[in-house]
């Protein structure tokens, strides 16, 4: 139940993630027994780095405390959106919180807002849509593959989030989204192959007011299509961005100071410039400069309104 309040103590059942350095985390649910790979019942005794630790031992514990392995020691942390998308099992490519947050701004979602999004995948984007909306909003998820669905549907349970959610198995390209959602919603988010597929059966579930569509695509050739799509069923305002994180450094660096004098002089007297070599003088000198590496593709991200008028009838 940890994701949906603050919580001060570990209570057995708990989400909780492990906190080893900012490279090594992992996401761990606080309970006695796990049955292992052969299916037998064992302790549940988690092997880190740093030795290992017996997982129902943090019951009781504070949030935030250090706690000791045997040849070192951890944090354990309250689990957030943010860092269940770094320690979630993998069933899918997943999107991260750099573009997450892209997601939410250009979708204008706030506490209350009505979504839908598919596919549901891993489920790392809907833990940021139902925090974003809850605790009056709803979000509607839809995914074709039942077992990433039934996977995605117990951790909803186990971190206390089912009353913000509804999943469902569908195949939205053949199927749609479904009658009762006619007209319901405030955003639709597309994450699957053919967007383009979907966009017809999207102006049936926004709002009569209008609406904000986004889809993510890794391929630039799915955009196109899917704009053109777009664009015939009378959406307006189409952007698409690339979330590119610069980083830039700003630090104290010794730095020789510049002696204007003597590059005046350089070209006549060559004494001059010996004579300034000597006193060279260094200062430190608070600079910025970019990283040497910049984080690459992930996708495209395009966010595209449908007016008023265009809404299906
Ligand atoms: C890349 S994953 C989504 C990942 C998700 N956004 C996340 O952050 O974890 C794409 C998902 O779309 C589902 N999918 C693909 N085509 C679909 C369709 N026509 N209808 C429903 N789901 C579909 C796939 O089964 C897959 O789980």
């Amino acid at each position: 139940m940890s994701f949906n309040k603050t919580k001060k103590v570990i209570e057995e059942g708990d989400v909780v993630i492990l906190y080893l350095n900012p490279n090594n985390m992992h996401s761990l649910e606080v309970k006695a027994k796990i049955s292992n790979k052969k299916g037998e019942i064992v302790d549940n005794v988690f092997q880190t780095t740093y030795g290992a630790l017996k997982v129902i031992s943090l019951v009781g514990q504070k949030y935030g405390t250090k706690i000791e392995l045997t040849r070192g020691w951890a944090y354990v942390l309250q689990p957030t959106p943010e860092l269940w998308t770094l320690t979630l099992p993998h069933r899918t490519q997943i999107i991260y919180s750099p573009d997450i947050s892209l997601i939410i701004h250009l979708m204008e979602l706030k506490p209350g807002s009505i979504v839908i999004e598919t596919g549901t995948g891993s489920g790392s984007l809907s833990h940021s849509l139902i925090r974003t909306i809850r605790p009056h909003g709803h979000l509607y998820t839809f995914d074709f593959h039942e077992h990433r669905a039934s996977v995605a549907g117990v951790e909803f349970e186990r971190h206390g989030l089912s009353e913000f959610v509804t999943l469902r198995v569908k195949d939205i390209c053949i199927e749609g989204f479904g009658e009762d959602l006619r007209h319901k919603v405030d955003a639709v988010f597309l994450d699957l192959p053919h967007p383009w597929l979907t966009i017809e059966h999207a102006t049936f579930v926004l709002k009569e007011s209008g609406g904000k569509l986004c889809f993510f695509s890794p391929c630039i050739e799915q955009v196109q299509r899917t704009c053109a799509k777009l664009i015939c069923e009378g959406f307006v305002e189409l952007n698409t961005y690339e979330c590119l994180q610069r980083e830039m450094n700003v630090q104290y660096r010794l730095l020789p100071v510049l002696d204007l004098e003597c590059l005046k002089y350089k070209h006549v007297n060559d004494d001059v410039t010996q004579k300034s070599e000597k006193n060279k003088q260094e200062e430190k000198l608070l600079t910025v400069t970019h990283a040497h590496s910049l984080p690459g593709h992930t996708g495209f991200i395009t966010i595209a309104t449908l007016p008023p008028s265009y809404a299906r009838k």
